[in-house]
């Protein structure tokens, strides 16, 4: 039964039962009359994904249309992963991170192993994340990691001689749920790929949060200066009157974007396009009551198009009563971080070869 919601602007939103709430652009739009440089993915044959640094805009691009490629696609049945084991070793807790890496590796028919709790392995007897990474060489092709301290990273690194795709560490960096973030945008907007987009298309952006200490929000930022031409500005939404540290002012200096820093969401509400919203509300342990500043409701003065996204877990600062309108884009991009998990992992493993050639077989260089 196809139900119709009113969103608040009394813009009807068509909901399937089979379909989550919110806005869910077609990833067709991102293939149009274009073909997949597979050599540009190519670059991530062997290679770990740590941050955020490690790419660029051309390369950005094409694992977003190569994961628009797999979600407008059924592939599973051509088993690109066919006798790889990834492990997903997760030291910090997480829904849909560890998941949605878990459901990529599982639909295109690889398996996995998986530690999702830090306490269950050595650690609980004093084992060394470096001696951890040794074994994962002997029972893996590729590590998935999440860890509560930054420097692990680098740690588990010291003696790990496959990829590992950094999944989280502490206050470092999330730079797949980047890939993942953009990729919903670019859904929705496919015009932000282009190297100049008309001046109407330019989106002001804003993000709620402490960028110099919040790894979702950093990694979001850093990758949104890579289409920093087709940025207007950027608004960022702190209490902190230095909510992005030494590095990322200089690199937002250094951008030539034009950002401004205020306390209130509501001053700028009316002409953001894109919401990158978070969980503020966590302060190291302890949760802090958020005001109408830092919320968002049915009831804010959102721009009609305008697009909310949140890596998730959410907590009062977005209200579920958004969920049911097209500002919502927070759930395609939550769903669609598997698409380009999977896109991540094929480039990585470099199991373009499964994927086909010929009569009847996907063509990864033609528009679906
Ligand atoms: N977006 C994200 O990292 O969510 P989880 O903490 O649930 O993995």
């Amino acid at each position: 039964m196809v139900i119709e919601k009113l969103s608040k602007k009394g813009k009807a939103v068509e909901s399937d039962p089979l379909v989550p709430d919110g806005l869910h652009p077609d990833p067709k739009k991102l293939l149009k009359k274009e073909s997949i440089n597979l050599d540009i993915l190519r670059q991530l044959k062997g290679q770990s994904v740590l941050s955020v640094k490690q790419f660029d805009k051309e390369l950005v691009c094409e694992l977003c249309k190569f994961a628009a490629l797999l979600e407008a696609t059924e592939i599973g049945n051509r088993h690109p992963l066919d006798g790889k084991i990834v492990i997903t070793a997760f030291f910090e807790a997480s829904t849909r991170t560890r998941l949605s890496f878990e459901s990529a590796v599982l639909r295109l028919d690889g398996k996995v192993i998986s530690i999702p709790e830090g306490q269950s392995t050595g650690v609980a007897k004093g084992e060394s994340l470096s001696d951890i990474g040794e074994m994962f060489n002997a029972y893996g092709d590729l590590v998935v990691m999440r860890h509560t301290e930054t420097a692990a990273v680098e740690e588990v690194m010291k003696n790990l001689r496959i990829p590992l795709v950094n999944a989280g560490n502490g206050s470092g960096e999330h730079p797949t749920q980047a890939l993942a973030d953009w990729f919903a945008i670019l859904k929705w907007k496919p015009r932000l790929k282009e190297n100049r987009a008309r001046k109407q298309d330019k989106i002001h952006l804003g993000i709620l949060g402490t960028p110099g200490s919040m790894r979702a929000v950093k990694s979001f930022l850093q990758m949104s200066l890579l289409f920093r031409e087709n940025i207007h500005c950027i608004s960022i939404v702190s209490e902190l009157a230095n909510p992005l540290g030494e590095e990322l002012a200089q690199e937002l200096d250094e951008s030539g974007v034009d950002f401004q820093i205020t306390s209130d969401i509501n001053e700028v509400i009316s002409d953001l396009d894109v919401i990158y919203m978070n969980s503020i509300a966590f302060l190291g342990d302890s949760y802090k009551s958020l005001d109408s500043r830092f919320k968002l409701n049915q009831d804010s003065e959102l721009k009609e198009d305008a697009v909310v996204l949140h890596p998730l877990a959410r907590l009062d600062e977005l209200d579920p009563n958004l969920d049911g309108t097209h500002h919502n884009l927070y759930f395609t991009q939550a769903h669609g971080a598997v698409f380009m998990r999977q896109a991540l992992f094929i480039s990585i493993l470099n199991r373009f070869d499964r994927l086909g050639s010929g009569n009847g077989a996907l063509d990864l260089n033609s528009e679906t």
